[in-house]
């Protein structure tokens, strides 16, 4: 079966680099490409969100994405790899899935914990619950 297309959720915390790093190895051996997913979610109340200063909150989430994800992509292309990062807002794992949902997308790598991840937790929240409603197969990385 072929691996056309790997979308890896990616939030920079050292699960997810994890996570990215066996995507990589995948993505060399099947010849895939990948999409890194990097989703921005700031809980907010409609009251808080007409907030000034909520924008520019935003927008500075959005940069700081932007970079994370830029660095990832350039590691991967320096080994060869096709590589691109899409930074999107929403609640993660419902991004990740969207993004998933291409008819060239076969497989979907995420990593079992993320930037919160207390010792006590097995599996995130993004995780779990991309785990029920991934549209692809999941793999999670350990
Ligand atoms: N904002 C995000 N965008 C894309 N992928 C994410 C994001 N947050 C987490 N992930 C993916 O989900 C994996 C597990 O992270 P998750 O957020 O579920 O755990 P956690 O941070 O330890 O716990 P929680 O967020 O529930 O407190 C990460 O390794 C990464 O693959
Ligand atoms: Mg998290």
């Amino acid at each position: 079966m072929p691996i056309r297309h790997i979308v890896v959720a990616y939030d920079a915390s050292p699960p997810a680099r994890r996570a990215l790093s066996f995507a990589a190895e995948l993505a060399a051996a099947f010849h895939s490409s990948l999409t890194l997913v990097h989703a921005i979610h700031i809980p907010v109340t409609p009251p808080e969100a007409a907030l000034a200063g909520w924008a520019e909150l935003l927008a500075a989430e959005e940069r700081a994405g932007e970079a994370l994800v830029d660095d990832a992509v350039k590691g991967l292309q320096k080994r060869g790899l096709t590589a691109v990062a899409r930074v999107v807002v929403g609640a993660p794992a419902e991004q990740v899935a969207e993004a998933a949902t291409g008819a060239d997308v076969d497989l979907v790598v995420a990593g079992t914990t993320g930037k919160g991840a207390m010792a006590r937790v097995f599996l995130g929240s993004v995780t779990t619950r991309l785990l029920h409603i991934s549209p692809k197969p999941v793999l999670v990385v350990p």
